[in-house]
């Protein structure tokens, strides 16, 4: 559903009560829209895990850098954004705008505080547009047809579509059709960029994690290189490939950034990220 507008959105009921995985992220990259159940599984994870909030903050800059070069390098205009998460600047429209200001954007996630914060999504340039969609990756057919999509994005030209730390939260049996639908509505041109939790860099921080994670109900799937490759099958891989974040077009930031801090004490993150192009 397309956010109707600030005066007429209904109530909705956060479920504040429960941790969330948008609001346990916004926690960890130090946002401030989360309660004491995210804050709790945060602080365990914390906890348990020396370094996980500079590699929470390297998991955000892939994105950043991604959508970067999709534009400057590969010239795309167009964005869908499935698994947004909760506002934090510089958001995904703000990156591709500053290349190209036509750039359009449209955001899709199942968790309504993403929706209730949706307002920093659409602070688009004038010469773009960005939408908001309140919708769930396993239902693609719903929200490709949803009215913001459909008068943001023309079907036509290429688009990127973009899951950046999403696809842990679902199985391979969840993700892999949605996924293949979403890039068979794209044309040729289109790009996926994707990158996904992974236990082949320090299994052992993994468990807790997945552990901490359960405890609040939320189910990790973690997957190996070859697994997340999987979801690129048919694309050309874009140059490096499919590699650790850390490794993909690091610039000084990313760097500098997670290595001094990781818990995983070699500067490798534990997520594999990758952009292909669907020929
Ligand atoms: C870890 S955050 C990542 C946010 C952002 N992509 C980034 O990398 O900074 C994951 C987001 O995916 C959303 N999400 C999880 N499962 C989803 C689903 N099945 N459909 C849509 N959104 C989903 C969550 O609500 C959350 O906002």
């Amino acid at each position: 559903m397309t956010d109707p507008g600030f005066e007429e959105r209904p109530p909705v009921d956060l479920h504040t009560d429960r941790a969330h995985s948008a609001r346990v992220y916004d926690y960890l990259l130090g946002g401030k829209t989360n309660f004491p159940a995210d804050r709790e599984v945060g602080d365990r994870l914390m906890a348990d895990l020396p370094g996980v909030r500079p590699d929470v903050t390297a998991a955000r800059a892939v994105m950043h850098r991604m959508v970067r070069r999709l534009a400057e390098v590969h010239g795309v205009r167009q964005f869908l954004d499935v698994g947004t998460g909760i506002p934090t600047a510089p958001n995904l429209h703000e990156v591709v705008q500053a290349v190209d200001p036509s750039c359009r954007v449209v955001y899709v996630d199942n968790d309504p505080i993403v929706l209730a914060h949706s307002r920093a999504l659409l602070t688009s340039t004038p010469e773009g547009r960005t939408a908001y969609v309140q919708g769930d990756l396993r239902e693609p057919e719903l929200f490709l047809e949803d009215p913001g999509v459909v008068a943001t994005l023309d079907l036509t030209q290429p688009v990127a579509l973009t899951l950046v730390n999403i696809v842990h939260f679902l199985s391979d049996e969840a993700a892999h059709p949605p996924v293949r639908k979403l890039l068979d509505a794209l044309p040729a041109g289109s790009f996926l960029a994707l990158s996904a939790g992974t236990a082949d860099v320090a299994p052992e921080r993994v468990d807790a994690a997945v552990r901490r994670y359960a405890e609040a109900g939320i189910t990790l799937h973690f997957r190996s290189r070859e697994r997340v490759e999987r979801f690129f099958t048919g694309l050309e891989l874009d140059d490096p490939g499919i590699v650790l974040i850390n490794r993909w077009h690091p610039d000084s930031a990313a760097a500098s950034g997670s290595a001094s801090g990781s818990g995983s004490g070699s500067g490798e993150i534990g997520l594999y990220g990758g952009v292909g192009r669907k020929p």
